[in-house]
Order: C-alpha cells, then sequence, then structure tokens
C-alpha cells in the first residue's frame, strides 16, 4: 500500500523564479539537478521533494508515491491493472533521476501521471535550508499534500480510494466541496477540490515551527507576493497557514501544527474551511483557481 507522498515533479515556464521563492520565502534547498533536467529542491535529508523542470506551460510532471518494498509494488502493480491501469517500470536511468530503488508509473483518468516507487534515496544530516529554519515535519508523512482539481469528486474518489488505494479523512462542503484523504499518519497527503478544470489548486509543506510560517509570511508580505488566502487555521487537520501564489499558478500552503490520524480515524463532514482566518484575497475570483492544466468551464459538469 502507498505509504508516503514522497516527491513531486512539475513543469513550468517559471522555473527561474523558483529559485528566490523556493530557497529564500520558502526556506528549501535547492540540490543539483538531476539527469533529466529537473531543478530539485529539498526539505529534508531526501534526494529531492520537488523537482521544477523548465517548460513551455504549466503542468505536473508527476506525483510521486512510496511503498514499502519491491513486492508491495507489485501487489499495487496487480491492483492497477485489474481496473484496466497499464503500467510502465522505470529503466535503471529513470531510476536515478528520482533518487529511488526502482519504480512505476501509470496515468490516471484525469491525466496525471503517477509514479509508485520504493527505496528513496536519503543522505542523513546534508539538509541545509535556503534560509535560518527549524525544518519540516516531513520523514515517514512524505513532503506534505497537494491538492488537486477535478470536474466530479464522486467519480474521482472512484479511482483514488477504490484504486490507489488512499484512506478517506473528512470532507468539506463550502463554496467548492473537497474531499481529504491520507496513506500515513498526516491528516492528508492528497485532497481532490471539484472545480470547472483539471489542475492543482495547492500544495503544502509543513514547518516543525510555526515561527517558520511567521517569517515566511513576513518575507512573503515584503516580497509583494499575491498571498491568496490570509492566515487562518483549518477545521480538520488544525493546521495553521497562510497560501502564496508560487510562480506555477497554484498556491504554496505554509502551515505548522497538522493533527495526526491513525487506523481509529473516524472521517467527518464540515462545512467551512477554517476556524478562524484564511481570509480570501480581495481578487481571488481573477487570480484562478490555481494551475489550469485542462480548463472544462465551457464544458456542462454533472451536479
Ligand atoms: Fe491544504
Amino acid at each position: 500500500m502507498i505509504n508516503a507522498f514522497a516527491y513531486m515533479g512539475i513543469s513550468t515556464p517559471n522555473h527561474a523564479d523558483w529559485n528566490d521563492f523556493g530557497t529564500r520565502i520558502l526556506g528549501l534547498e535547492r540540490g543539483a539537478d538531476s539527469p533529466d533536467g529537473g531543478e530539485r529542491y529539498r526539505m529534508d535529508d531526501a534526494l529531492f521533494r520537488l523537482a521544477v523542470y523548465p517548460g513551455d506551460k504549466d503542468d505536473v510532471a508527476y506525483l510521486g508515491w512510496t511503498v514499502n518494498s519491491a513486492v508491495e509494488a507489485a501487489e499495487m502493480e496487480q491492483r492497477l491493472t485489474s481496473h484496466g491501469v497499464e503500467v510502465t517500470y522505470a529503466n535503471a536511468v529513470e531510476r536515478e533521476d528520482r533518487g529511488v530503488e526502482g519504480y512505476f508509473w501509470f496515468t490516471d483518468p484525469y491525466g496525471f501521471r503517477h509514479e509508485i516507487a520504493w527505496g528513496q534515496f536519503f543522505y542523513p544530516s546534508t539538509f541545509h535550508p535556503g534560509r535560518s529554519h527549524a525544518g519540516f515535519r516531513t520523514g515517514d508523512q512524505g513532503l506534505g499534500h497537494a491538492v488537486l482539481i477535478v470536474p466530479n469528486l464522486k467519480e474521482a474518489e472512484e479511482f483514488y480510494r477504490g484504486v490507489m488505494g488512499f484512506k478517506l479523512s473528512d470532507y468539506i462542503r463550502g463554496p467548492f466541496d473537497v474531499r481529504f484523504y491520507h496513506v500515513n499518519g498526516r491528516h492528508h497527503s492528497f485532497a481532490l477540490a471539484e472545480g470547472p478544470c483539471i489542475g492543482v489548486h495547492h500544495l503544502m509543506f509543513e514547518t516543525n515551527s510555526i515561527d517558520d510560517v511567521g517569517i515566511a509570511h513576513d518575507l512573503v508580505t515584503e516580497a509583494d507576493l499575491p498571498i491568496t488566502m490570509g492566515m487562518g487555521r483549518h477545521v480538520n487537520d488544525l493546521v495553521t497557514s497562510f497560501y502564496v501564489k508560487s510562480p506555477s499558478g497554484f498556491a504554496i500552503e505554509y502551515g505548522s501544527g497538522g493533527l495526526e490520524v491513525d487506523d481509529l480515524w473516524v472521517a467527518k463532514t464540515f462545512h467551512s474551511f477554517s476556524i478562524w482566518g484564511h481570509k480570501p484575497h480581495p481578487n481571488l475570483a481573477e487570480m484562478g483557481p490555481g494551475m489550469v492544466i485542462e480548463d472544462l468551464s465551457n464544458v456542462s459538469v454533472e451536479a
């Protein structure tokens, strides 16, 4: 079974802007570029957590998930192929690009490439944050969480929960509906927001110290970067965070204090996103929902 959201790759025309944003603002470390041209960013002792590829348009290159072994990957392969999903195993060169013992990849019904990897490369005591920083809450909880935008949550859940095996954490019914899923102790590593496009709403990084959230907020404000949602605390994972628009359209949720779940977790339904705060930017509607990969606003979507 999938046990962590281990790494992610994106492609973007604005890759150069990630350098200052990633290191000086967010506190990531710029690692060595990957052989396949990815500009790697580190959050901990893993080889990398985010790879940014120069590209003509904003897109997701891959979402990397880990399982514990090649045997578990084969079980996952079985599960996917029994649902008609075609998988492709990486060759030796591709494994080095990702810094893993092995992986296979497949494409989900929305066109996102997922990689099922095992043996992620770690280099103990080598992480140097891009600014003074008390570190990120990663390790066995993976890099944070990703929130994708899809046109129909019920349909999407059949794949992500039914086939990939994500466990439901919560529902939030709000101005738009969101469903949250966990694969380890992190309240959610993955969530789906319903919207008139296929894309990425945000990527969340969790810091060990709330002070690093405040410092990032100061740096973002000084740099006049768009804060899509101000400081606030979420109802479900209890994270205290704010959202800043990244150079690639989606937001980075930067927060601290996330809740841990276990196998006894009971999924709930909430009717708001936040206990307090997370005030939207006055021009949020014009800023768009995130990284829009495919606009479906002219396509009728089932309510
Ligand atoms: Fe989030």
